[in-house]
């Protein structure tokens, strides 16, 4: 048999979806798995396409199948197996053969792990790959790290098992080192925030409205043919429509428990320490961790008696919802591209802007129509704030009211709404010229001295005349 053109390791469902994907656009791949049972299985499944899969026993015959120089792609948990990996395959591989780690990596691990692999003057990419299982066999979004030449070998395969937008591939090169996994931790943030504002709007049609799961369903399948157009609301739509054998529905049926790896956490801990506010994206972090407390939710729901929630019929429109959502979601994409910019200035990435938005609009799951806008606004000001584009200020100042009344009427009810709410003190921040962070100076400069800046005067390193009186 032919050697093949690239190999992978790790048959977990991204890797086999990952393989047949490759496979299937006449790629000829090798194959490993720790389990030689699963990559049997593997080939033996993979009917028309097994021709072009090399199943692997072991990882010398791994890298004797490949053609050289060698790209091998792993697929296993991120974390130390990532590391162990790489040290278990680089003895068997040639000074220019790549490893691709396209799992979801802490780009921290990432930058460590390409700085390795430069001292070693071994090539060596970070790839973040979003789409879930049916991205990965079909075409997922493909957001690229590490040097510049190690991408343009593997481009070729890369861009064409990706998504397609308008026959644009969904896959880009973003950047040296951990630029990829970076670009996809923040994917993930904005991923959190916008199931998390949904999640707020739906909460408020059950709750606050009394609506049933398939009147939601017919709410989002609404919206999902306006302006809110995305996979996230369109399987919104879908999972409140869908019931159990016994007729349930579904969203009736599932424990109030939200899961998470760890990828939207891991923004948030970037955004900190990059001093890049993401408060759309921590309250989604926060809410998912709330939700994990569900018995002391339950005692305090005993303690103090539930919210208040009804609504008054009227009290909120759908069309109020979905405008809330619209602004909520502008937010939310603006603290994202904030924080690109504010890594890519750190870590010395240049990372593109527009092309980040362009390979989001498919394969990914925060996939929407509102990114090829997003890409449009970024490629006139790149390091502009989304805020202050034409298109997207014009739909700030039309659906604004909507996300302050949605707000303050859930609050008024007891109705939480914590990501809608961020956005809209986001948004409040972002238009106050005053701020009352000068009462912040004054204090810090009365307990510790730490001088202030002056309206009236040029200078640093101002002082109070509050000296002696602690
Ligand atoms: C994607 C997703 C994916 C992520 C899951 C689960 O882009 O395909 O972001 O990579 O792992 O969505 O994430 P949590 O378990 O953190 O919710």
């Amino acid at each position: 048999m032919a050697q093949s053109e690239i190999g992978l390791i790790g048959l977990g469902t991204m890797g086999a979806m990952l393989s047949l994907n490759i496979a299937e656009n006449g790629f000829p791949i090798s194959v490993f798995n720790r389990t030689t049972a699963r990559t049997t299985e593997f080939k033996a499944n993979a009917g028309d396409l097994a021709d072009r899969i090399t199943a692997c026993e072991t990882l010398e015959e791994l890298v004797a199948s490949i053609k050289s120089p060698r790209a091998i792609i792993l697929m296993v948990p991120a974390g130390e197996i990532v590391d162990a990996q790489i040290a278990a395959l680089r003895p068997f591989l040639d000074d220019d053969d790549m490893i691709i780690d396209a799992g979801n990596a802490n780009f921290r691990d990432t930058q460590r792990r390409a700085a390795d692999a430069d001292k070693a003057g071994v090539p060596f990419l970070g790839i973040g790959v979003s789409g879930g299982e049916e991205g990965a066999r079909f075409g997922p979004s493909i957001m690229g790290g590490g040097p510049k030449e190690a991408w343009d070998h593997v481009a070729h395969i890369l861009t064409a098992i990706s998504a397609k937008y308008e026959g644009t591939p969904c896959a880009t090169w973003m950047g040296e080192g951990g630029a990829g996994h970076f670009v996809k931790a923040v994917h993930n943030g904005i991923e959190y925030a916008d199931m998390q504002m949904i999640a707020e709007t739906y909460g408020i049609m059950r709750d606050g409205q009394g609506m049933t799961a398939q009147q939601c369903a017919a709410v989002f399948d609404a919206w999902n043919d306006g302006v809110l157009q995305s996979y996230l609301v369109e399987i919104s739509g879908k999972v409140s429509a869908a019931t159990d054998d016994s007729g349930a529905p579904m969203l009736d049926i599932i424990m109030d428990k939200a899961g998470q790896k760890g990828t939207g956490r891991w923004t948030v801990i970037e955004a900190q320490h990059l001093g890049a506010p993401v408060p759309v994206i921590e309250a989604a972090v926060a809410a998912r961790n709330l939700s994990a407390l569900k018995s002391q939710r339950e005692q305090g729901e005993a303690a103090y008696g539930a919210a208040p929630v009804a609504l008054a019929d009227g009290a909120l429109t759908d069309d109020d919802l979905e405008q809330a959502l619209i602004v909520g979601k502008i937010m939310c994409y603006a603290q994202g591209f904030a924080l690109l910019n504010a890594a890519s200035a750190e870590f010395g990435w240049d990372l593109p802007m527009p092309e980040i938005a362009r390979v989001w609009r498919e394969g990914c799951i925060i996939r929407s129509s509102m990114l090829n806008d997003m890409a449009s606004a970024l490629t006139e000001a790149p390091d502009g704030n989304l805020l202050f584009a034409p298109y997207f200020s014009d739909l700030i100042r039309r659906n604004e009211p909507s996300l302050r009344k949605t707000v303050t009427t859930a609050l008024a009810h007891g109705l939480q709404v914590p990501a809608l709410s961020a956005g809209l003190a986001y948004f409040d921040a972002m238009r106050t010229g005053r701020s009352t962070a000068n009462m912040i100076q004054a204090q810090r400069d009365f307990f510790g001295a730490h001088g202030f800046e002056r309206t009236d005067k040029d200078g640093k390193g101002f002082h109070g005349p509050w000296g002696g009186q602690l």
